[in-house]
């Protein structure tokens, strides 16, 4: 394994992600293309998360469809397992003991006072469940695991990284030691991603999505019904691409020259809405060919997935238990 035998300079990155199943452009845009660029840089460990989805899940029938899904995406888009490890957050049941153990150095107020817990409570009343309060610790556990260097995070995991920052501290004051690494925040421009409706984030839950294993009819069904700029009543009206989610998309996956264009014709009405997503759904299918290929390849063999995730499992069970040694020892647990 490369991993195994010469460390990359930079250091081990950690993420975590809950398994939503196939992946949307918004994931894709924001999260994954960045875990394959850091790659190239870094020791890379991606953790499927389902533990942390129990807390706001209502039934777990989909959980380990999504699971496989989620890691089809990652593999296709290119995440490279033979130096990467890819693996199943309960698969190594370490991180609930360390999770245990941190929540001991954790101030409760500090867990109730966070943002996300705030807003998790807004989103299900009905079901506050301790889990839930503990989730930045069972996150915190996860990244001091694996002795992780970096972590990326988007604007809203941040206080989450603070947290296993302020935590890593007091465990090793605490304890007298420096056994737990304090990762460093590498925050990162998560481009806001719209879903077709051209006002709210896009996620699966809003049905505001378009999936990047789509078909290409699915695709083109999906870009045609986007929300353009609202002043744009008739195709003869002037409109406003800094306004419009076509255009921002327009950005990601159309070639320079036709982004400028539409930035002109666009605002003189040289070029129609429907004109201009049909160029969208062309270009979003070409940019998504080849990985298309590589998903419909990798899903012709299921049990080849789940190896490579149970090999992930394996590898990070082994920095696991290192880590754990020396929490034990640095405790003094008998
Ligand atoms: N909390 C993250 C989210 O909701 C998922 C996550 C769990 C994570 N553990 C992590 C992210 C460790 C980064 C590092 O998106």
């Amino acid at each position: 394994m490369p991993s195994a035998t010469k460390r990359k300079k930079k250091g081990r990155v950690f993420s975590g992600a809950r398994p939503t199943g196939r992946q949307h452009l918004g994931n894709y845009l924001g999260a994954i293309k960045n875990y394959v660029a850091l790659q190239d840089d870094y020791d890379c460990v991606y953790c499927i998360v389902d533990l942390h989805a129990l807390t706001t899940l209502e039934t777990t029938e989909n959980l380990r469809q999504n699971s496989y899904e989620m890691a089809l995406d990652w593999l296709a888009a290119g995440i490279r397992p033979e130096e990467t490890i890819m693996f199943i957050q309960s698969h190594v049941l370490e991180v609930t003991e360390l999770h245990t153990i941190l929540s001991m150095v954790t101030p409760l107020g500090k867990l109730t006072d966070l943002p996300t817990f705030k807003e998790k409570v807004r989103q299900q009343p009905h079901n506050i469940n301790y889990g839930l309060v503990g989730y930045p610790v069972l996150m915190a556990a996860d990244i001091v695991l694996y002795k992780s260097d970096a972590v990326p995070v988007g604007v809203d995991q941040q206080p989450h990284l603070e947290f296993t920052r302020e935590v890593v501290r007091s465990f090793n004051y605490r304890f007298n030691t420096q056994c737990l690494i304090e990762p460093e925040m590498k925050a990162t421009e998560f481009p806001k991603v719209l879903g077709i409706d051209g006002v709210q984030k896009m996620s699966k839950s809003l049905n505001n999505h378009i999936e990047i294993a789509a078909t290409p009819e699915e695709t083109q069904q999906r870009v045609m019904q986007m929300v353009t700029d609202p002043q744009r009543m008739r195709r003869t009206d002037p409109g406003n691409p800094d306004v419009c989610n076509v255009f921002t998309l327009h950005k990601s996956f159309s070639s320079p020259e036709e982004v400028a264009n539409i930035n002109v014709e666009c605002r003189r009405a040289g070029i129609g809405c429907v004109d201009c997503k049909k160029l969208l759904a062309k270009n979003l299918n070409e940019h998504l060919r080849g990985f298309r290929q590589r998903r419909a390849e990798l899903d012709r063999n299921p049990d080849d997935v789940w190896d490579i995730l149970n090999e992930g499992g394996a590898r990070a069970k082994r920095i696991a238990q290192a880590t754990m040694q020396e929490v034990h020892a640095a405790i003094g647990l008998p």
